[in-house]
């Protein structure tokens, strides 16, 4: 067994010698100690950790020799190396504009939920009953979306604005009745990471795009079945887009306006002059910029298009007990479900940081905000008025917080950059002689004089910006506001610090995050996010970079991407990688478009077939079409494994058009399939490339790789096997991997037409995050990880025998080995559903393993190496005790109706109230288990009625009174 399990000489595992640190990282990480791990291991009848994994994992997979990356280093030395990459980064005053702003992130909000992993570790709220705490703040930020908007619904969130704005145009295109309508119109003052995005989301679909002057679009000269507007526009200016919209209606075209949140406290909303779409960054409201992300985007649509939506959408239901609850509302647009049908293949969105903004807004309240933007507005006001006393010109009449100085040369304008530069003040040049200074509410009175300065402006003496001298200044009334925003009581009261602080903390108690319990999502790799890890997030040198600062001021982030990108290699056996991708739906995609751009390099653009097997994510399909490929779906065996025969039918069949196969590996359900080498050979043969879905990567690092396995390109799910806290359902990333003969592809040059282009908005996707898989990598070593990887193995297999025996497993690979997850049947019982057992584990204090995915009626469960022998004996009893809930209701001798199965999740309100006439005691209803003495948590609601949910469809804040 290896040394970092075992005890060292002076007592602390994985220590090399005795004057080295003690704080080694891999046996926190890692949940049991060398004994738990041996105790383990003989239960199931093997010598050692290795007898166990030669077992499991096929000899001719493996890897030869360990991983080429550095030794794992201490807790403190690895935040101290970070720190000296962090400090490569220069943290300039920024003007930039361009979507991210500077801002203010209030500290009861950071420390709360930004570094609180009662936050940022819970799952996607999937499990409803215990995750309406976030659902509560997903459901202020779709509130405060619908508001500030004036459109009548909001999802979730979406990955950021430039594929929010893809994503419109997909839903646009979907629902055009004008079937000759090949063309979307974007405005050429859309931010220009919006437009590179929106070119390359179009491309594979045939959709033309038509960027110009919307002044001179004609709407009968070129069908176009939607204009993409941006608002303010990227200069600055406000423009009244009323008539557009009205032509572009006529025309049968949808209107889609990517909007400014802060500006739309101030300025009349999108939906009030016609737009049918908004999308945006909601990224100034508390969020850092981190060199791009992560941030949530919004989008809002007319209530018609609603379900087309993209994205997740919270809804209000109710519970068994007839009151209020919140649940994800209408499922079946998404990916999971209609899989190729799907207008998106979002899944992971960007659930913490829209909790952020939600909370920004619920701190701030509708007058708060509008303070905020009123300061901003004006202090560019007073900015734009000071420089033209110096004869600069004025780009834009009106303009909300950036102003467009016309320098009249272009050598004034350079000398200006330059001077800003020395002075630490990052300025966006545009056109000829412009620049664009770009204001935001961190901005002081003494930036403001210095940026006067660097314009050669002589301070005002009078100026005091304290004082009535900061008058307010407002817009023609065509564009002001004037309709009410965010009335709802929760937008009110929350404006002291304590209020604060109790509302999100009130909030979290209601939520199960891994500060409860293990949380044994198959497939999600629920593992530990360490508190070294996260650290580095919140640093400034991370968090106050703008992605489009000058490359001389983010010397760190290139040399983390670097290494980090090298470390990557090393471990999935490729040849470059792309850190861009901001989930793993993303990194499907741009997988998926590499093939399509070899392909087309190739002289066979033709290629188009995909084939994916039945059992794969719902994302795989979605992302295929979006990718331009037509689905042909492969089936599985009895055993789970793909059928091998029919693979090769198939693959002969469209031979000529085969351009990929999908495949995860090890497969979803949960076995290192032996096949794998023949199924890489099937899909080469006839010229098709093998894209690996890396959501499995936990069962590989160390082990084998995609590379040796015989793929072609991959995408690692950051957020999985990489660390990465899952948010709540976001953030993530999904960094893809490629071989040699595809990493020409790879570069988001839009000039390139061989390359596939922007397909995130920022180039490095989400790149604050990515210190924490840098983190990761850094602290656990090649040893580390593989040990890791061992050890998930071993504990997905130490549950699967465990619990055999009560509920079988459903795959099985070799030896009667299981890979990193086990998937157990529930259908042999015919009263208790796996969703009763769901929703009993809370009772337990659990969340429920991964449900009915990718079989129905079983629960897939990953248990993670991060979790001890004690966590994985206690879900097994609770799992086992269970067991005899489900026999005595099978049996009869509990009540069919009435009993804890049906009735769960018990909420403490249930179980205290006066009148307890069940047939069962209330010890049984919500303490079934010994160790809930300690520690109890509770369901805040009932079980919640999906149907009626979707049926009186409600997706805003719930009205006081109910
Ligand atoms: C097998 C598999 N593929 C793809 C995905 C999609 O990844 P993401 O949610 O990051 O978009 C998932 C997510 O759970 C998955 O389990």
């Amino acid at each position: 067994m290896h040394d970092t399990l075992s005890q060292s000489p002076d007592g602390v595992p994985g220590k090399s010698s005795l004057f080295a640190p003690c704080d080694t990282f891999p046996r926190r990480h890692l949940g049991s100690n060398a004994g738990e791990v041996s105790k383990m291991l003989e239960s199931m009848g093997f010598q050692s950790l290795d007898a166990l994994i030669d077992s499991a994992v096929p000899a001719r997979l493996r890897l030869s020799g360990p991983l080429d990356l550095p030794a794992g280093l201490g807790e403190c030395e690895t935040l101290a190396e970070l720190r000296v990459i962090a400090l490569k980064n220069k943290v300039f005053k920024n003007y930039i504009g361009q979507g991210y702003s500077d801002c203010i992130v209030p500290a009861v909000i950071q420390r709360n939920i930004l570094e609180n992993p009662g936050w940022y570790t819970a799952y996607t709220p999937y499990q409803a009953e215990i995750s309406q705490g976030r659902m509560e703040a997903l459901i202020n930020f779709q509130q405060m979306v619908i508001d500030l908007t004036g459109l009548d619904i909001a999802n979730a969130s979406l990955l950021d604005e430039a594929t929010a704005a893809a994503e419109a145009m997909h839903m646009a295109h979907a629902v055009t009745k004008n079937d000759d309508a090949r063309a979307i119109f974007v405005s050429e003052l859309c931010h220009p990471q919006t437009i590179a995005v929106v070119r390359t989301r179009a491309e594979p679909l045939g959709i033309e795009v038509v960027v110009g002057d919307e002044a001179e679009f004609d709407f009968k000269q070129k069908k176009a079945f939607a204009v993409l507007l941006q608002y303010p526009d990227t200069t600055g200016g406000i423009s009244d887009y009323t008539t557009l919209i009205e032509q572009a209606h006529a025309a049968g075209a949808l209107a889609i306006v990517a909007a400014d949140i802060l500006a739309l406290t101030l300025l009349r909303p999108p939906g009030e002059f016609g737009a049918d779409i908004a999308v945006g960054s909601t990224q100034r409201f508390g969020v850092p910029m981190g060199f791009g992300g992560p941030h949530a985007a919004y989008m809002a649509v007319k209530d018609a298009l609603k379900r087309l939506m993209p994205g997740r959408l919270v809804g209000v239901s109710r519970d068994v007990h007839g009151q209020p609850a919140y649940r994800l509302s209408l499922q079946t647009r998404e990916q999971h479900i209609r899989r190729d049908k799907a207008t998106s293949n979002i899944c992971t969105a960007q659930v913490l940081l829209a909790v952020m903004a939600s909370m920004y807004a619920v701190y701030h309240g509708p007058e708060g905000l509008k303070a905020i933007a009123r300061r901003v507005h004006a202090m560019a006001e007073a900015f734009c008025a000071r420089v033209m006393t110096q004869g600069f010109g004025a780009l834009n009449g009106e303009f909300f917080d950036t102003v467009g100085v016309k320098c009249h040369a272009r050598e004034k304008r350079d000398g200006i950059l330059k001077r800003g530069l020395e002075q630490g003040i990052n300025l966006r040049a545009h056109g000829e002689d412009v620049i664009l200074v770009a204001f935001d509410e961190t901005v002081t009175g003494a930036d403001f004089r210095a940026l006067e300065a660097v314009f050669g402006v002589e301070p005002d003496p009078e100026e005091d910006f304290t004082s009535a001298s900061w008058k307010e200044i407002g817009f023609r009334d065509l564009f002001l506001r004037t309709s009410s925003f965010l009335t709802h009581p929760v937008f009110n009261k929350h404006h002291t610090e304590h209020e604060m602080l109790r509302y999100i903390r009130r909030l979290e108690a209601r939520d199960l995050s891994l500060t409860t319990s293990m949380i044994p999502l198959g497939s999600c790799t629920m593992k530990l996010n360490a508190t070294s890890e996260m650290l580095p997030v919140t640093w400034p040198e991370f968090g106050k970079l703008h992605p489009f600062a000058p490359a001389e001021q983010t010397a760190g982030y290139a040399e983390l991407c670097e290494q980090l990108s090298a470390w990557l290699a090393a471990i999935t056996g490729f040849a470059a990688i792309s850190l861009e991708p901001n989930a793993g739906s993303q990194g499907e995609y741009a997988g998926l478009l590499a093939i399509r751009k070899y392909h087309l390099s190739r002289g066979e653009g033709h290629r188009d077939i995909c084939l994916i097997p039945t059992s794969a994510h719902g994302t795989n399909f979605a992302s295929a079409v979006m990718a331009g490929m037509k689905v042909v779906t492969v089936g599985c065996l009895e055993d789970g494994d793909i059928d091998l025969t029919e693979l090769r039918a198939k693959a002969d069949a469209h031979k000529e058009r085969l351009a990929a196969l999908m495949v995860t590996y090890p497969s979803t359900h949960g076995v290192f399939e032996e096949t794998i080498g023949e199924i890489c050979e099937i899909i080469h043969e006839r010229g098709g490339q093998v894209y690996m879905d890396g959501a499995n990567m936990n069962a590989q690092v160390g082990l084998m790789s995609p590379g040796r396995i015989g793929a072609d390109v991959c995408h690692l799910n950051l957020h999985k096997t990489f660390c990465i806290p899952h948010g709540g359902g976001g953030p993530g990333m999904g960094p893809i991997g490629v071989a040699a003969h595809l990493a020409p592809f790879l570069s988001r040059d839009g000039s390139n037409p061989a390359s596939i282009g922007a397909v995130s908005a920022a180039p490095f996707g989400s790149a604050s995050i990515l210190t924490i898989p840098w983190a990761y990598i850094r602290m656990m070593g090649a040893e580390g990880l593989t040990d890791a990887t061992k050890i998930a193995i071993l504990n997905a297999n130490y549950v699967a025998r465990r619990l055999d025996a009560y509920f079988p497993v459903l795959y099985k690979g070799r030896n009667g080995l299981v890979a990193h997850e086990c998937i157990i049947d529930i259908r042999g019982f015919h009263k208790t559903t796996a969703e009763d057992v769901a929703k009993r584990l809370m009772d337990y204090g659990f969340h429920a393993p991964t449900l009915s995915w990718p079989v129905p009626g079983t629960l897939m469960i990953e248990p993670t190496e991060s979790e001890s022998m004690e966590e994985l004996d206690r879900f097994c009893a609770a799992l086992i005790s269970i067991h005899a809930e489900m026999s005595a209701e099978e049996s009869g001798a509990a009540d069919a109706k009435d009993n804890p199965l049906k009735n769960a999740p018990h909420t403490a309100l249930s179980v205290i109230a006066g009148e307890w006439a069940r047939p069962y005691s209330r010890e049984t209803a919500a303490f079934p288990a010994p160790w809930l003495r300690e520690h109890k948590f509770w369901p805040s609601v009932g079980r919640i009625d999906n149907v009626w949910g979707d049926r009186n469809l409600f997706c805003s804040c719930v009205p006081v009174g109910e």
